[in-house]
């Protein structure tokens, strides 16, 4: 489905009925990565799923976009759906607009879960490189990017190469005006680190045991500064974590809520899945 949020075409999936579940993709993807989640969570929740500007079937806008700006566009696709507080999923930079999004959108927050991300802002010299990188892309275009990050999206030890080709399609759905802006956009972002104490709804941080593109450690540092942040470790995954591993990932997922958002039981736990 299609609607304009803040003048800009935003795409969107939007299925069934139910405590809400919106689902955040990672850079430089597209809503597409979340099919195997929408599957297993519409027969109980209404299950949302947007293209951030510039990804996907949504148009880009011209400069730098925030993770605040990326956020603000969310909220105002829940007005506009007329969906009350959510369990916000993102992963990566998905993650980053969700801590943007818990920041500054609180009461439309129920819960979070944080996959392969991580709260810390890039260092100058990382700011520098994502400049370059854009810079590079509006000279040679979106294969600049497909070509460094495809290979990195999996486990090492994957050799699925239908998951692989389908990776690099989501990757070059991307515009490269989009991919520009989210990655000056991420440049400058500022580092979520010293509030994540202030998270007040139930937080599930989710990792693949094999990402080497934001490391498992960092997900370990989430749940610590998260107050009773759960931690999951999948295993045999990747950075793209809820494609590579789907059982694993919708089971700590579907356990989480029953523990969290839907149970009573809510309570501090570090599991690692075998
Ligand atoms: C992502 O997967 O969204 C990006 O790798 C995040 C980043 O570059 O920091």
């Amino acid at each position: 489905m299609l609607t304009k949020v803040n003048g800009i075409q935003i795409a969107y999936t939007d299925e069934h009925e139910g405590l809400p579940l919106l689902f955040i993709h990672g850079f430089p993807l597209s809503r597409g990565v979340w099919s195997n989640q929408v599957e297993a969570f519409k027969s109980r929740h209404r299950v949302i799923a947007p293209d951030l500007r510039g990804f996907g079937e949504s148009n880009a806008s011209a400069g730098p976009v925030s993770m605040s700006q990326f956020a603000d566009d969310i909220s105002v696709l829940m007005k506009q759906l007329d969906v009350g507080p959510v369990i916000l999923a993102g992963h990566s930079m998905g993650g980053y607009v969700a801590l943007a999004f818990a920041k500054n959108h609180s009461e439309l927050l129920r819960g979070l879960v944080l996959v392969g991300t991580k709260a810390g802002k890039d260092s100058v010299e990382g700011a520098n490189a994502r400049r370059a990188t854009a810079e590079a892309v509006r000279l040679k275009g979106i294969s600049v990017v497909v070509d460094a990050m495809a290979p990195k999206m999996l486990s090492a030890s994957n050799t699925d190469e239908t998951m692989a080709a389908s990776v690099r399609a989501f990757m070059a759905s991307a515009s490269p005006e989009g991919v520009m802006s989210a990655l000056l956009g991420m440049a400058e972002r500022p580092d979520a680190g010293d509030w994540l104490g202030k998270i007040r709804v139930p937080t599930l941080v989710i990792t693949g045991s094999e990402d080497t593109v934001i490391p498992p450690i960092e997900s370990e540092a989430l749940a610590k500064a998260i107050p009773e942040a759960q931690l999951r470790v999948i295993p045999h995954a990747g950075h793209l974590v809820a494609s590579e591993q789907p059982e694993a990932f919708n089971e700590a997922i579907g356990d989480w809520l029953a523990w969290g958002c839907e149970g009573e039981k809510y309570s501090k736990r570090q599991v690692t899945m075998t």
